[in-house]
């Protein structure tokens, strides 16, 4: 559900996102983001490497606050969508989540 006047969408439970995992949300554009919980805190970034067009969130590996990717071995900050790892060089998006009543609240803008 969009919620246009705050700029945010819903991105679900903040229940049944466990510490360690990921859940693919996408914006109302149609962008895929990967939502993220390091240790109880929130992180999202755009779902798609930037090195080629694998799904973080889905074939992707959490370790504390780096997704690596499955395919090639390359890394970002969940926190900033920095490339950390070759061969990723382009950072990706990173967004802003609250939580809000339980629920996950995903800005559409990226931060
Ligand atoms: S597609 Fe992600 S590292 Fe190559």
């Amino acid at each position: 559900v969009t919620d246009a006047s705050e700029g945010f969408v819903d991105a679900g439970p903040a229940a049944s996102l466990a510490a360690g995992e990921m859940r693919l949300v996408h914006l109302p554009c149609g962008r895929p983001v990967a939502i993220y919980n390091v240790d109880g805190d929130f992180f999202a970034t755009d779902d798609t490497c930037s090195h080629g067009q694998a799904s973080l969130s889905d074939e992707g590996m959490l370790l504390e606050h780096k997704i690596i990717c499955a395919w090639h071995g390359g890394a970002f900050d969940v926190r900033t969508g920095e490339a950390l790892d070759l061969p990723c060089m382009d950072r990706i998006r990173s967004y802003a989540v609250v939580e809000q009543a339980g629920e996950l609240r995903l800005q559409v803008q990226p931060k």
